[in-house]
């Protein structure tokens, strides 16, 4: 009897250790949670839409001459500075730095290249709605590039010629100095300025197409970098298979708790959403402003500026009809929202490039998650996030999940 009783013991004991065996295997996700982890996985990532303003977007030989553009120091006022200077491809073709160095020193921090194809808006502030005419920003900034147009089709005649012609059209005879001055673009530089506005209309339009398309090949290069695989979209495959002790095996308990707050009490994905954890759109966070910097009004700014932008959808080297400019041609171009509004960032990634934020202000993810924590006012406009209440450990919790989002080398 008693030997009898023990051994049901031992039988329920052994069925309970099942149960609960199995039980700790069942989805901690609910159905909505699934659908919403599905729509930030990469396989959820669309084909990538194709640019109507550059009809050179998907040509390979654009990417191909795109690409030594990108990483030729001669195209700068000083042959030191080349796109790839700050856009590092093995730092996620970001520099590190708060704020980016070029021939001089820059406002913002450099932002990382992976996925921006997806983006209608360029740029903290999106002051540009392409990627070929987001290229030819930096090219003529005193502290960037810090060189003029003139000089540069000047080089592409001397160093890229054929490989241009072979897409573009012939490039006309640049080398007359009293013709093509340098440096002569519509730049705020007055000796420049000068240089331009002395050149016949003819000859500036002839330099600036031969600069847009320079921007056109180096955006077919950018339509190439992609973001890659990370852990947790092999996580949210398995939790898709419904396979939950698959999906435990790639993620700590930590890494799984994180991933809940991030899509529920912490919200997150308010704006971070869709598989490059960004809604393209702009917020004011309240991120402080940082000492000794000019005022920067962010999307306020950048709004006016992308209207009247010489390379936008709308202007004439755009290849574009207006009816496939309907993003600049409605897009939000007033109101209070716009004020310190800057572009949610792509999280993929995100733990592999400290400084965080426009100019660098948080050097860690623990500093990013106390912001998010205190909700600071914002220095200027108002923040759009109110006070989260997390405790160290969640707040933790949510760092290891977003380490989860770099890519698998
Ligand atoms: C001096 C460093 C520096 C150089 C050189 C530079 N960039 Fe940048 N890049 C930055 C900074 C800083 C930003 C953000 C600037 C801002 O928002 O005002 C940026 C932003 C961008 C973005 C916007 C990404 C997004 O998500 O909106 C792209 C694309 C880009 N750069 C490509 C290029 C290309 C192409 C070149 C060469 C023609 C180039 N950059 C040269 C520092 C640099
Ligand atoms: C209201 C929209 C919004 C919400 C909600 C939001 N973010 Fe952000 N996030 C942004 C914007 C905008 C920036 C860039 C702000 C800036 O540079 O001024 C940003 C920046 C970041 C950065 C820095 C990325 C980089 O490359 O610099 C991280 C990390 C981040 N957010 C994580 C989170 C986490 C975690 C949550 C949830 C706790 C969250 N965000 C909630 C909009 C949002």
């Amino acid at each position: 009897m008693k030997k009898n009783f023990v051994l049901a013991g031992i039988l329920l004991a052994l069925s309970a250790g099942i149960l609960l065996g199995c039980s700790s295997q069942a989805s901690p996700w609910s159905e909505a949670e699934v659908g919403l982890m599905r729509s930030l996985w990469i396989g959820s990532l669309p084909e990538l839409p194709p640019d109507p303003s550059n009809q050179y977007g998907d040509d390979p030989r654009a990417a191909a001459l795109g690409e030594k553009i990108f990483f030729d120091t001669r195209f700068s006022v000083n042959g030191e500075v080349a796109c790839g200077t700050c856009h590092l491809p093995e730092k996620d073709f970001q520099d590190g730095l708060p704020l980016a160095q070029g021939v001089g020193a820059t406002d913002r921090r450099t932002m990382p290249i992976a996925g921006t194809a997806y983006s209608p808006w360029l740029f903290w502030d999106g002051r540009k709605d392409s990627q070929w005419s987001q290229a030819l920003g930096p090219l003529e900034s005193p502290v960037e590039h810090g060189g003029t147009r003139t000089q540069y089709v000047k080089l592409i005649q001397a160093h890229y010629k054929d490989e241009y012609e072979a897409l573009f059209n012939e490039l006309p005879d640049f080398s007359d100095e009293s013709r093509f001055p340098v440096p002569a673009a519509p730049v705020s530089d007055a000796l420049a300025l000068s240089n331009w506005e002395a050149m016949s209309a003819e000859d500036r339009e002839a330099v600036t197409l031969v600069y847009a398309n320079m921007g056109k090949a180096i955006a077919a290069f950018e339509r190439t970098i992609l973001p890659n695989e990370s852990r947790f979209d092999l996580y949210v495959e398995a939790v898709l298979a419904n396979d939950i002790s698959a999906a435990r095996d790639i993620f700590t308990p930590d890494e799984e708790a994180g991933l809940k707050l991030f899509l529920n009490d912490a919200n997150c994905t308010r704006c971070h959403n869709g598989p490059l954890l960004t809604d393209n759109d702009f917020h004011n966070t309240g991120v402080p402003a940082v000492a000794g910097l000019p005022e920067d009004t962010g999307r306020a700014r950048g709004a006016q500026q992308v209207l009247t932008d010489e390379f936008n959808c709308l202007s004439q080297y755009s290849d574009a009809s207006p009816e496939d400019c309907n993003e600049l041609r409605f897009m939000l171009a007033e109101g209070e929202e716009l004020e310190r509004a800057f572009k949610t960032p792509s999280l993929r990634d995100v733990a592999e490039r400290a400084p965080f934020m426009h100019a660098g202000q948080f050097w860690t993810l623990e500093e990013v998650l106390n912001h998010y924590h205190f909700a600071p006012a914002a220095p200027g406009g108002h923040s759009e996030l109110e006070m989260l209440h997390l405790n160290r450990s969640q707040q933790a919790q949510i760092i290891a999940f977003l380490k989860t989002l770099s890519a698998i080398q």
